[in-house]
């Protein structure tokens, strides 16, 4: 059953250029579906929109960024409630019933007081934590399921290493078993055996907790170790999305292709395809098809129409002119 959907979602950041209103169309007419129980993987290069596409599911819309239209339900209580109309109510569910762990979550911890503390701050806004001991101990047997150290609630940030700060702000993040976590790029900036504690642990947490993952992620390799879907972005909008063996064994979009394409294989050696050029501005975005600029396939619509995001079966979509009815390949 479906936990979370966006429906024509559009999020810009609405920018005074010298005394004109321009748009950055971050997130253009999104619609997703969520599962229960399911790690939903976001891929694609960045500055595709992935950050402020899960930071909208998320309700986090400050200034300069805006919601233009559509809407983002979340499953409570098994009625769909829309998000941007809870307002104060949306923040009381913070950390209960979702969770979001940002981009860079080592500003999450507090520099200057130990990591019991950071629990005491987040966790006290929520729950009477006023019996401190039996809320130690919650916490020291959240750690130990785990596998965390117990010992590291009595350390200050600065004493753990990058992966050990990460996963404790997993477990903070984690602590009060919310239905959905929304996790911006856990593992990016981290060694090789840091971000596979730290998929491990997400994995871990998902089959204990039975909760929704949503994982941003620009590292498609991630993605096919922990994802159960993926949704690919481009230039603020899903190009394709589907199962993650239906992406990696049979993707249908160019710029999918392209970003498996680019994968390191083991005992490869040979020249990886390209596309030539980076993700487009999103002020001032191409015509038509946005991957247009960088597609070996592209045609004379594609520079003219938009693609609509089409099913070419009952779990996988794909927004690509190269793919409809008439032209399936
Ligand atoms: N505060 C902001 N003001 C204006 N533009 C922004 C802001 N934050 C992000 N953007 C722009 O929005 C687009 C999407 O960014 P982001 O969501 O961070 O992408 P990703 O997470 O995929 O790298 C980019 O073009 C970026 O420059
Ligand atoms: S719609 Fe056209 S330009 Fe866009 S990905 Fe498909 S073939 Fe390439
Ligand atoms: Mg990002």
């Amino acid at each position: 059953m479906e936990i979370l959907k966006a429906e024509n979602l559009k999020a810009y950041y609405l920018l005074d250029i010298g005394g004109k209103l321009h748009s950055v169309r971050a997130v253009d007419d999104i619609n997703i579906s969520i599962k229960e129980n399911e790690i939903y993987g976001i891929a694609g290069e960045s500055g595709c929109g992935k950050s402020t596409l899960i930071k909208t599911l998320y309700g986090m819309v400050e200034p300069p960024l805006n919601v233009v239209d559509g809407k983002v339900y979340y499953r409570i209580d098994n009625e769909y409630k829309n998000i941007f109309s809870l307002n104060g109510a949306l923040e009381s569910i913070r950390w209960n019933y979702i969770s979001y762990i940002p981009q860079g979550s080592m500003s999450v911890l507090n520099p200057v007081v130990k990591i019991i503390e950071s629990f005491w701050d987040f966790i006290g806004s929520r729950v009477d934590i006023s019996d401190k001991s039996t809320w130690r101990k919650n916490i020291e047997e959240h750690f130990a399921l785990l596998g965390l150290p117990t010992k590291v609630l009595d350390a200050y940030p600065h004493q753990l290493s990058g992966g050990m700060r990460q996963r404790v702000t997993i477990a903070l993040a984690t602590i009060l078993s919310p239905k959905i976590i929304v996790a911006d790029e856990p593992s990016t900036a981290l060694d090789v055996v840091a971000q596979r504690a730290v998929i491990q642990l997400l994995k871990e947490i998902q089959k204990n907790l039975k909760n929704t993952i949503i994982l941003v992620t620009h590292d498609m390799g991630v993605h096919a170790s922990i994802s159960d879907r993926i949704a690919i972005m481009y230039a603020g909008k899903i190009v394709e999305e589907a199962p993650t063996s239906e992406i990696f064994e049979s993707p249908r979009h160019p710029y999918t292709k392209y970003l498996i394409g680019a994968l390191p294989k083991i005992g490869d050696k040979s020249y990886k395809v390209s596309a030539p050029g980076a993700p487009p501005s999103l002020l001032n975005s191409p015509s038509g098809c946005r991957f247009h600029p960088r597609c070996s396939q592209a045609m004379e619509e594609c520079k003219v129409n938009v693609p609509e995001l089409i099913s070419v079966n009952s779990e996988h979509r794909v927004a690509c002119f190269l793919y409809s009815k008439e032209r399936e390949l």
